[in-house]
C-alpha cells in the first residue's frame, strides 16, 4: 500500500491521508473505524457501484446507513439529491458527529463533499473514489458541488476531504470508454508537471490499456503527488491551481457544444491539442511536443479533432461564458515543455488573442473535414 499526506495550509489548516492500493476495498472499514472511531458514519454511493459489488465489498454484513444515488450520473447531481441525502441522515439521528463516505465517480463524489460541507453547517468526507477520473482528479483538492438548471457545479463549497482510500482494483469494472476517457487527466498531470510521469505512460501503454494493477498504483502515486502538491500550493485556487486546468477551457466548451455526447475527457483531449496548436500560434510551442502528447491520446482512441458538426461560433460564444472569463474572454493555460506550464509575468494562466483561438478551432475543423 502506498501512503501519502495532503496538508492544506490555508484558512482552515488540515491534513489529509492518502492511501493507495489493489483490492483493498474489503479492507478500508476497518481502516474507516480506526481512523475515525466514535463518530458515525453515513455512506452515500450510486447504483452502478451496487451492481459492481463494490458496496457489498466496502461493507461486508455491517448495517451502515447508505443513501444510493439513482440514477447515476450527471443527471442527479442536483440540489434535490442533496436535499433527500441530508434527510436521510436526518431520519437515521445523524448529527454534528458524523462522518460522510462517499464511494464512486467524480459525480459521487462532488455529492456526497457538498451535502457534508453543508449538513448542521458541515461534517467532514471521506472519498473512495472508483474511476480514473475521479482517482486522478476530483476525489483530491476539495472541490465539491451540484448543478442548478442554468449551469455545471452552480452550488457548492471548497470541503477538503479527511481522507482519500483509493482501490486500482475497482477501475476493472468500468467500461472501456468511461476508463479512457478518465485517463485524460492523468496525461494532463504528466503534460504539466512531470516529464518522467509523461515517459512513462508511453512506456507503459499497453499495460495501462490491460488496467495492470502494478502500473494503475504507479500512476494513482503521479496524479496523487502532483495533484497534492498543487492542491498544497493553492488550495483555493488563487493562483497555481489554476495550471489544472490545462485543456479544460477549450475542452469544457467543447464538450457543452456537443450536447454532452463527448464525454469530459474526450472534449479535454481536443482541448489538449487546442493548447498545443495555440502554443505554436503563440511561439512558445513545439511541433515534436504536440505530436507526444497527440500519440498518447490517440492510442487511448480519444478525439484529438474537432467532430464535424460542431459550429465555431457556438465554440466561441461558450469560451466567452467560461466561469473563469473576465470581460467575456478567459485566461489560457499554456506549456512551455513536457512537464512545465508556461508561466508570464507571474501567471501560470496567460491572454490570448480571440482571432489565436478562432484561428485554432479552424484548423481544428479543417483537420476533421
Ligand atoms: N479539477 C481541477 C481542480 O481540482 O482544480
Amino acid at each position: 500500500m502506498i501512503e501519502l499526506t495532503v496538508n492544506i495550509p490555508a484558512r482552515d489548516p488540515k491534513s489529509y491521508r492518502i492511501a493507495i492500493g489493489a483490492e483493498i476495498l474489503h479492507s478500508i472499514w476497518p481502516r474507516v473505524e480506526a481512523d475515525f472511531a466514535g463518530p458515525s458514519k453515513f455512506v452515500v454511493t450510486d447504483e452502478n457501484l451496487v451492481s459492481a459489488g463494490h458496496l457489498k465489498q466496502l461493507l461486508g454484513e455491517r448495517d451502515v446507513p447508505t443513501f444510493v444515488i439513482a440514477p447515476a450520473g450527471e443527471v442527479s447531481k442536483n440540489m434535490d439529491t442533496v436535499v433527500s441525502i441530508i434527510e436521510a441522515m436526518e431520519k437515521a439521528y445523524l448529527g454534528r458527529d458524523t462522518v460522510v463516505v462517499g464511494m464512486g465517480g467524480g459525480t459521487v463524489g462532488d455529492i456526497a463533499g457538498f451535502a457534508a460541507s453543508i449538513f448542521k453547517r458541515g461534517v467532514p468526507v471521506i472519498h473512495i473514489p472508483t474511476t480514473t477520473v475521479a482517482q486522478a482528479d476530483s476525489a483530491i483538492g476539495g472541490k465539491t458541488g451540484v448543478d442548478s438548471t442554468v449551469s455545471k457545479n452552480a452550488f457548492g463549497a471548497f470541503w477538503h476531504p479527511a481522507a482519500v482510500y483509493l482501490d486500482v482494483a475497482t477501475l476493472e469494472t468500468l467500461d472501456d470508454r468511461q476508463y479512457r476517457a478518465g485517463l485524460v487527466e492523468s496525461v494532463k498531470h504528466a503534460v504539466i508537471a512531470d516529464s518522467e510521469y509523461f515517459a512513462f505512460i508511453e512506456k507503459n501503454m499497453q499495460a495501462i490499456l490491460l488496467r495492470d494493477r502494478a502500473v494503475l498504483e504507479k500512476i494513482a502515486d503521479f496524479n496523487c503527488r502532483i495533484k497534492g502538491n498543487v492542491v498544497e500550493a493553492d488550495p483555493h485556487e488563487q493562483n497555481i491551481r489554476r495550471i489544472l486546468n490545462y485543456g479544460h477551457t477549450i475542452g469544457h466548451a467543447v464538450e457543452s457544444a456537443s450536447g454532452y455526447k463527448l464525454l469530459h475527457g474526450e472534449a479535454v483531449a481536443i482541448g489538449m491539442i487546442a493548447a498545443g496548436l495555440i502554443e505554436i500560434e503563440m511561439g512558445v510551442g513545439d511541433p515534436e511536443r504536440l505530436e507526444r502528447i497527440r500519440a498518447i491520446l490517440k492510442k487511448l482512441s480519444l478525439p484529438v479533432e474537432l467532430p464535424k458538426d460542431l459550429a465555431e461560433n457556438s465554440l466561441i460564444d461558450l469560451i466567452k461564458r467560461d466561469k473563469k472569463a473576465v470581460n467575456k474572454w478567459p485566461k489560457f493555460v499554456l506549456t512551455s515543455q513536457i512537464g512545465q506550464v508556461y508561466c508570464r509575468d507571474g501567471q501560470w494562466a496567460v491572454n490570448v488573442e480571440p482571432r489565436v483561438v478562432e484561428r485554432v478551432l479552424r484548423m481544428l475543423q479543417v483537420a476533421s473535414s
